[in-house]
């Protein structure tokens, strides 16, 4: 069917068949955020541009050449969130989140927008869950973290991944890194990339992160940011080691892994899945010691990390297409004028508003079909029952339809209800085959 309209490039449509992927991605991680104390903030997909000026960094790809950024009707500056640890953070001061407690757990789900090139696994419109712990500074709070990231993982199935850590370094040893990688890359500014010319000038340690060929033999012989830790970042990054270690978490070291936000400090980390290509970071996060106080907050130590929801269903080979809801009950109208009759009926089948966990799945054809084509249709959707409206002197008619065969007549709606939830207890487990 042809449309004058197409989505916009970079987005995509999530249908049904993948849909129903996407809510049970989202409720098992819901439920194991919950099981690890988080609560949800949902913010706005909106926020002033300043928020994330200030927080991801003027100098980062995000902020340079990829947000989304309007004017309101006043003339207020406003940008599509490209993540959501700013906005998280701006929430938690707001409303005073952490306020009498010295640990805030809190995660979100949602979309997020950067105008980058689309590829497999890179869209304009992207969806990330993302946990923010707020308020530890020890080592073990970076590995709980890392625990709950690999935990959603597995419980979503994905087993084949790669834990990526490093450490940033914090206000006092990373200007001396910095400059060490800025005198390092300007001996050989003449094999750098042109957007790595300038990052030379704006942001140095993202060179670090670049993908083009060229680039890589000056990047191979960089200086590991390791060698310029101080004392106490090095202990700390000892600590994230040896935390992850006693949780039997496996890890590398990456001493190249610089991520493309400037709010972080110390840890930080990636996590990698085969068969996701170029775009194989399903997600990544790290700590941000400065950010909360940068908001005008006290100094809150914090650390979080956001999955790519997208990457996420690719890495479980799950974004095809899967089977529609197979219906319980198809409600036939054996004449034109029994359609209505056919609505109230599947409706008190369907047991809503009186216990929820005993309802069918109920159908009602609205084409104006005969009762034959209504009855191909029922075996089309696979229905396990078909009911045949009005009912005649013995009371409602059943068709078995698995079993290919008659059922026994149902003198009022109640009984058949009833007879029909004995009946589709049978099969309930395999209705979303
Ligand atoms: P990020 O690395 O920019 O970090 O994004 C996290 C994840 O979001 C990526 O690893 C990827 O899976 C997904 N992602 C990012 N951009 C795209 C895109 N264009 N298309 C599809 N997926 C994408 C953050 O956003 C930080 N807020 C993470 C964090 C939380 N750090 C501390 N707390």
């Amino acid at each position: 069917m042809a449309s004058k309209f197409q989505v916009p490039r970079g987005t995509r449509d999530i249908l049904p068949g993948e849909s129903e992927r996407w809510i049970a991605l989202e409720g098992t991680t819901r439920e194991i955020l919950s099981r690890y104390g988080y609560r949800e903030v949902r913010t706005p997909l909106f926020e002033s541009t300043d928020l994330f000026i200030r927080s991801v960094g003027e100098s980062t790809d995000i902020v340079r050449k990829e947000l989304y950024t309007f004017e309101d009707r006043k003339g207020r500056s406003l940008t599509l969130r490209p993540e959501g640890t700013a906005p998280l953070v701006r929430a938690y001061l707001e409303h005073a989140l952490g306020h009498g407690d010295p640990v805030t757990r809190l995660y979100y789900i949602g979309p997020m927008f950067r105008y980058e090139r689309p590829q497999a696994g890179r869209y304009r419109q992207f969806w990330q869950i993302g946990a923010e712990l707020l308020g530890p500074a020890a080592p073990a709070a970076d590995a709980e973290m890392i625990d709950l990231f690999v935990a959603i993982l597995r419980g979503i199935g994905l087993k084949d991944v790669r834990v990526l850590v490093n450490s940033l370094g914090d206000s006092v040893c990373r200007p001396v890194y910095r400059e060490r990688i800025r005198e390092h890359f300007e001996s050989r500014e003449a094999e750098l990339c042109g957007d790595c010319k300038e990052r030379l000038r704006t942001n140095p340690l993202r060179i670090l992160d670049c993908k083009v060929p060229t680039c890589q033999p000056a990047i191979a012989s960089a200086p590991s940011v390791l060698d310029s830790l101080c004392d106490p970042c090095r202990e700390h990054f000892d600590g994230v080691k040896a935390a992850l270690d006693a949780l039997s978490i496996e890890h590398e070291t990456a001493p190249r892994l610089v991520r493309g936000l400037d709010y972080y400090t110390r840890t930080v980390f990636e996590v990698h899945a085969a068969g996701l290509g170029a775009q194989n970071a399903v997600g990544g996060g790290g700590r941000y010691d400065q950010l909360v106080k940068d908001f005008g907050g006290p100094q809150t130590p914090a650390i979080g990390f956001s999955i790519g929801m997208e990457r996420l269903l690719l890495a479980t080979g799950s974004l095809e297409t899967g089977a529609a809801l197979r219906p319980d009950v198809c409600v036939i109208a054996r004449e034109p004028g029994a359609v209505l009759e056919a609505l109230r009926v599947a409706r008190e089948l369907r047991g809503l508003g009186t216990n929820a966990a005993s309802g069918l799945r109920v159908l009602v054809d609205l084409g104006g079909r005969s009762a034959s084509a209504q009855m191909k249709w029922a075996s089309k959707l696979e229905a396990r029952f078909a009911v045949f409206v009005p009912s005649d002197a013995a009371g409602y008619a059943v068709r078995d339809l698995d079993a290919g065969k008659d059922a026994p007549h149902q003198t009022d709606v109640p009984s058949l209800r009833a007879w029909l939830m004995e009946q589709a207890a049978t099969v309930s487990e395999d209705v979303t085959r």
